[in-house]
């Protein structure tokens, strides 16, 4: 029997806008084995946040909605959780979020409060999740913000907000992420907004607590460096949909998309004078998107009917799928539930 953590079947999210309805996140489906490290590649706007504010129920704080699938979270191989199926203010689901599942967030000052310290905040949200005392609870964030690296962290416990630089208060938003030792830490882009330095620390820092906690990651990014450096499996996204799925391995090895292709060759190479390759054109307005494959319209191999008729997800390798024409025509694609690339290898 194979050993999950989470698994998402054909989610879809909405968002009610002014100007209609949009699918930020559609059809979108894989499973998470425990202890695994998946990625989540795409250029911004193709919905890995709301894939991950999905699974932690927060799109329906917005003007979001889940208008289909589901996300189970299974907290041990005997327990089965339907997080879809719970109210986003719900008890349930805020004993979880925070606690078992956590969230670094692209935006720091989205998770902190600007009118209240710093420690005070960490110290909270331990007090909420593990039922700690004010005192230990204060002790745990103190340690956690040195574990980052905060400099004087006693001190700066009870600092505010605004007083923390760009760079710190990131790392102190991981502190708190990972101060209850999650099972499932979602990283949305952690690393984005730091110097190559504190990034290469921080990247270390979350490979050491995965390993001292049997943590299970998702880490969302736009830097194929980044992917090769830290994850298991890839899920490359474009436009709210899954483009290619696989071990991050098979993923460098062939990557099967030609948007995947795109993006790994608009990685920078370290001492390289060559200019960054971009890829032409940009990514459709979901209030706009084109008839058949989302991509067609930018890709360099597209064929007459990829214009007109949506690719569904095939797979020309045990483990590896690709939402793309050029590997299967009809009748050829994949319907059994979504399996993890590495539980494939394993052969289980
Ligand atoms: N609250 C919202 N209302 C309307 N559109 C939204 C909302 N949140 C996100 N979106 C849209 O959903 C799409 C996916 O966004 P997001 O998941 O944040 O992309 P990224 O891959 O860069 O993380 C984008 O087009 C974004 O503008
Ligand atoms: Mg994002």
């Amino acid at each position: 029997m194979s050993d999950h953590i989470l698994r998402v079947e054909g989610l879809k999210t909405v968002f009610k806008t002014f100007s209609g309805d949009i699918n930020a996140v559609d059809d979108v489906a894989f499973s998470l084995a425990r202890n695994e490290t998946l990625g989540i590649v795409g250029e911004s706007g193709c919905g890995k946040s709301v894939t991950a504010r999905s699974i932690m129920k927060l799109v329906e704080f917005e003007n979001g909605r889940i208008d289909a699938g589901s996300v189970e979270y299974m907290p041990t191989p005997d327990e089965l959780i339907d997080l879809t199926a719970l109210d986003h203010k719900s008890a349930e689901i805020r004993a979880i979020r925070g606690g078992q599942i956590s969230m670094i967030f692209q935006e720091p000052m989205a998770s902190f409060n600007p009118v209240f310290p710093i420690g005070k905040q960490m110290a909270e949200v331990l007090v909420h999740h593990l039922g700690l005392s004010k005192l230990e609870a204060r002790d745990r964030a103190i340690e956690m913000l040195n574990r980052v690296k905060i400099p004087n962290a006693a001190q700066r416990f009870d600092e505010y907000p605004h007083e923390f630089s760009g760079g710190m208060r990131q790392r102190a938003m991981i502190a708190m992420a990972i101060s209850c030792n999650p099972k499932l830490l979602i990283a949305d882009e952690p690393t984005t907004a730091l110097d190559v330095t504190v990034e290469a620390q921080i990247l270390e820092l979350l490979n050491e607590l995965e390993a001292e906690h049997s943590m299970t990651t998702i880490m969302i990014t736009h830097d194929m460096a980044v992917i090769a450096e830290m994850t298991d499996n890839v899920m490359v996204m474009y436009a709210g949909r899954i483009a290619e799925y696989s071990s991050a391995s098979a993923l460098f090895a062939n990557p099967l998309h030609p948007y995947t292709q795109a993006l790994l060759k608009s990685i920078p190479r370290i001492g390289s004078k060559e200019e960054l390759y971009s890829i032409e054109g940009s990514v459709p307005s979901l209030l706009d998107l084109p008839k058949g494959c989302y991509f067609a319209p930018r890709c360099p191999f597209a064929m007459e009917h990829c214009h007109t008729q949506a690719p569904p997800t095939f797979e020309p390798e045990p483990g590896h799928r690709v939402r793309c024409w050029l590997y299967g025509e009809p009748g050829d694609e994949v319907r059994a539930a979504p399996l993890t690339a590495s539980e494939e290898v394993a052969g289980t």
